[in-house]
């Protein structure tokens, strides 16, 4: 790599957000979003990666309602399905390593067990197909990438369940919660600190590209619970700081809360490829959890929700 300039877009989204904190010890980061950046169209991507010439392109940007995108596909496959691969030329065109994220929504769910990368993905949703699309597209290009799949992600700021939760909770006396879909709950900063990671270890290798680590990586907590389970660990956890009384929970099933896109009962992904190329093993989920509302709870957030 002929520098340590690194873009990173999506950066008031959750992930991107956390990004460029995480990144900054690493080189120059220069971190944008809409509309400075417009993932649908290609030559918007084209004009600031070259004016950029960054060495790492950390792309988080992406159209992530998956219920909207059932009634928005084309919108959802331009800037998830297209734009991957947009990037992925230019990051190849420069010699650069494009960092891009992925969902466990590319999978059905149907398999017993935790999915590897290896895996045949099999969408049930749009915003999954327009997902996989991304991922074949940066594959098809070549050059050095990590897609990196993570699931249920969440933190301190944005629009993510965890937030949804502590709103609903001061709201109502019962809350019915979905708790027969599995996965990891996945904290922004615990997948900014794994990119960070990562890309220390590769700036600090002596040239050359990823060669057979480029590729896709699973990277989720550890451990597994339902939606169900997230939410009564985290309202148990936050209930007396945030000063509400903890509503009644009532489990329910995935098809007594219909949603316009259906969602995998498996979300499981094996972090194993992870471990074993860069030795990251992600924290369990419950102690992201705790570290996520200590933020909230301190105030540290500059989104606090309180
Ligand atoms: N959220 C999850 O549960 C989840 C689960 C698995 C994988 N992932 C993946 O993880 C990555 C990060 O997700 P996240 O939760 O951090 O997403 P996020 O909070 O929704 O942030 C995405 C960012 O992309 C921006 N964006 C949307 N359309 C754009 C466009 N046309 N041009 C440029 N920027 C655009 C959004 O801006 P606006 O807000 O203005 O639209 C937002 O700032 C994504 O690749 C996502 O698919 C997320």
């Amino acid at each position: 790599m002929q520098n340590n300039r690194i873009l990173v877009f999506g950066c008031i989204g959750q992930v991107g957000w956390e990004l460029r904190h995480k990144l900054a010890c690493l080189g120059p980061v220069t971190a944008i979003d809409y509309p400075q950046i417009d993932l649908s169209k290609p030559d918007s991507i084209r004009a600031t990666v070259r004016a950029a010439q960054p060495a790492v392109i950390v792309n988080a940007a992406a159209y992530t309602a998956v219920d909207k995108a059932e009634s928005e596909p084309e919108l959802a496959m331009a800037i998830n399905g297209t734009a991957p691969g947009v990037i992925a030329e230019e990051a190849k065109r420069l010699g650069s390593l494009l960092v891009h994220y992925s969902t466990d929504y590319v999978f059905d769910g149907a398999k017993q067990c935790p999915y590897v990368e290896t895996d045949a993905p099999n969408p049930i949703n749009v915003y999954g197909k327009t997902k996989l699309a991304g991922d074949q597209a940066i594959q098809a290009v070549g050059g050095d990438f990590l897609v990196l799949r993570t699931s249920w992600v969440y933190g301190a700021r944005g629009s993510n369940f965890l937030l949804t939760m502590l709103r609903l909770a001061k709201e109502k006396p019962e809350l019915r919660i979905v708790d027969d879909q599995i996965g990891a709950p996945t904290s922004s900063e615990c997948i900014a600190q794994a990119t960070a990671d990562i890309l220390a270890q590769l700036l600090a290798a002596a040239g050359g590209g990823l060669g057979e680590c480029s590729g896709i990586y699973n990277l989720t907590s550890a451990g597994e619970t339902s939606w169900f389970g997230f939410a009564k660990a985290l309202l148990a956890q936050s209930a007396a700081a945030f000063g509400f009384t903890v509503p009644s929970l009532i489990p329910i099933r995935t098809s007594d809360y219909p949603r316009p896109a259906r969602r995998p009962a498996n979300s499981r992904l094996s972090c194993q490829r992870l471990a074993k190329t860069f030795g990251i093993a992600m924290p369990p989920w419950e102690d992201a959890l705790s570290l996520v509302l200590e933020t909230l709870v301190e105030g540290a957030s500059p989104d606090n929700p309180r």
